[in-house]
């Protein structure tokens, strides 16, 4: 179904110490909603909600799945030292195939039965066994599961394109009622995104929003007012600038506000009679704080002093064309391809949550709702299928909001028992998991240049330096001396700083011996670190470090700006 593997979850987790996650207890997994607040996940998002997230447990879901467009995500890392092209790390692969898997995921929501099993066995009719079906077969249960998680008061919003939006929508209806569709959220991406030769460019994205009830919480949202309905605020006053609004409108009225006051019957004004914008109560409040202009004519209408400062701007409509997509180069992004932007992310959350509520996403990415969450004052939960994007998250809490901000990590190896059942399992996820632990990035999986490299770490050792690099090798299974060997070559060939073999096994005394032959780096300082080094899982998850050069600032993935810094203390982005 999906195009990368089915993890398995590592749930016999111990609390590490020095580091500022925790990862889970062991023993019963506590349900999200019992106790654990701001947590990370894992996993393939279906097994944790059903296995974490209680009912009714969550105020605001947002989602933004794959897309189905069919192409594959890679996260594109530039390079440091400018002498290479850009690597290239497969992060996942968006692509769906009508295939066994997909047909059991299928079954298994048509068996469910329901309005969605009928909308699943419409869309077949209508698509056949068809990629697009096997999506929409992978969606379905999910979506299923997050109306489960929302309070009565939740919302959801599911952010697609053009090329599955309305089948999603259709699915949603059914998942949630036809009634509890709220607005389709056309958000135009500044930058283009297809060839215009033979359709309109394509500029937007769809953001689907949804009510679980129809009581679901939600507080407007305003911009700031144009340039011309400024001008509108020509008169001003002590208290400000302020423009003259009626206080009549045109219609009868049989109640309060049609009713005579200060001598003025509503009823006599107008072609066919007026009334009093509010109850002749507050008029009469409006008055004593000198907020009515009398005119001078004595058939005029009073009308109401309204300043620019008791405007809240205006209500923004459905389509945004205000908030612009990251590009490559800006402070913000941190080079995963899908990054969304958090003026996106704080939008949504700030009209459909409160603080302390629960924001869930359960396909993360590199944590875009998370930070924004975290930014405003929501408890969070994220859930991602690669640990890519889990590491990537950590580092963006971490640069962010440093020791201000605590969360678990559920689903990571946390000792050489549970890692070596991912090296088992998932050889790809392994390595990258391993490197997040030296703060390194994967490479590409491909022959060629990279080859016998398994992750890059780059750093400067002073300001403005050379860049420097670790060149990494990871190996699952079982070692050799001829490992230390080959990685003494790339070294060289590399030209690299250091480099560093990450084991299961304890290297044997062939290894060491091999690796000392490798000598020694010595720093802008003249300070000498062993050339070669070898690392356990073991001792690395019991926090035993790369030994680098005591000021090297490690410049391989863009740092997250720091959320507690004002921004004109904080430094432009640096790297991808
Ligand atoms: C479009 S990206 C999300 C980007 C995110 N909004 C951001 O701003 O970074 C989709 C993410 O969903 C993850 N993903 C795909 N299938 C998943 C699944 N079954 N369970 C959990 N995560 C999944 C992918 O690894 C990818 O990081």
């Amino acid at each position: 179904m999906l195009g990368i593997s089915r993890p398995s979850l590592w749930i016999r987790g111990v609390k590490v110490s020095g580091r500022r996650w925790v990862h889970e207890a062991s023993g019963a997994p506590a349900r999200y909603g019992d106790a654990m607040t701001n947590t990370l996940y894992y996993g393939d998002n279906l097994d944790i909600l059903r296995r974490y997230i209680a009912n009714e447990s969550v105020d605001l879901v947002y989602l933004d799945p794959p897309f189905n467009s069919n192409a594959t995500y890679n996260v594109l890392f530039a390079e440091q030292d400018g002498s290479r092209a850009a690597a290239q790390v497969e992060a996942f692969t968006d692509t769906w195939r009508w295939d066994q898997a997909a047909v059991a995921a299928y079954e298994e929501t048509v068996d469910g039965g329901g309005r969605v099993a009928d909308a699943l066995r419409a869309m077949r009719t209508l698509l056949g066994g068809s990629d697009m079906l096997a999506y929409l077969s992978m969606m379905a249960p999910r979506l299923v599961e997050l109306r489960r998680v929302l309070k009565p008061t939740g919302s959801l919003y599911l952010h697609c394109d053009p090329t599955a939006s309305h089948y999603l929508k259709l699915i949603l209806d059914a998942v949630f009622g036809v009634e509890r569709f709220v607005n389709e959220i056309a958000w135009k991406r500044s930058q283009t995104r297809s060839s215009i030769s033979r359709s309109f460019r394509r500029a937007h994205d769809t953001i689907l929003f949804y009510g679980r009830d129809k009581d679901y919480a939600f507080d407007v949202q305003y911009k700031a007012l144009s340039p011309a309905s400024l001008k509108l605020y020509k008169a001003e006053d002590e208290r400000g600038r302020y423009q003259a609004v009626p206080l009549l409108v045109s219609g009868r009225r049989n109640g309060e506000t049609g009713t005579v006051w200060r001598g003025i019957d509503p009823n006599t004004r107008g072609k066919a009679g007026m009334h009093w914008v509010t109850t002749p109560a507050k008029l009469a409040e409006y008055e004593k704080d000198g907020l009515i202009l009398w005119p001078d004519k004595e058939d005029g209408m009073p009308r109401l002093k309204y300043y620019l400062s008791q405007s809240p701007g205006v209500p923004l409509s459905d389509f945004w064309e205000d908030v612009d997509l990251i590009s490559s180069s800006a402070a913000e992004s941190l080079g995963y391809p899908t990054q969304k932007p958090l003026a996106l992310l704080e939008r949504i959350i700030t009209a459909s949550s409160r603080p302390s509520d629960v924001v869930l996403d359960p396909f993360c990415g590199c944590g875009t709702a998370i930070d924004a969450a975290q930014r405003l004052g929501r408890q969070w939960v994220g859930i991602d299928i690669t640990h890519l994007a889990i590491n990537l998250i950590k580092h963006r809490l971490m640069d962010s909001y440093g020791d201000t901000v605590t969360f678990a990590v559920v689903g990571e190896p946390t000792d050489a028992a549970s890692a070596a059942d991912l090296a088992a399992s998932d050889p790809y996820q392994f390595q990258w998991w391993a490197l997040g632990l030296v703060g390194a990035r994967p490479v590409e999986q491909k022959k060629g240049a990279d080859h016998g490299v398994d992750g890059r770490l780059y750093f400067h050792e002073q300001t403005g330096a050379e860049t420097k690099q670790v060149v990494f090798s990871v190996k699952a299974g079982g070692t050799g001396v001829n490992h230390v060997r080959d990685l003494r070559g790339v070294i060289e060939r590399e030209n690299a700083a250091l480099g560093v073999l990450i084991t299961m096994q304890d290297p044997t005394r062939p290894m060491r011996q091999e690796a000392a032959e490798a000598g020694s780096y010595a720093d802008a300082w003249g300070q000498r670190y062993p050339r070669l080094q070898l690392f356990t899982v073991g001792e690395l998850l019991t926090g035993k470090k790369v030994e680098m050069p005591m000021f090297a600032r490690n410049t391989t993935v863009a740092q997250a700006r720091d959320a507690r810094a004002p921004l004109s203390e904080q430094p432009p982005s640096g790297g991808a």
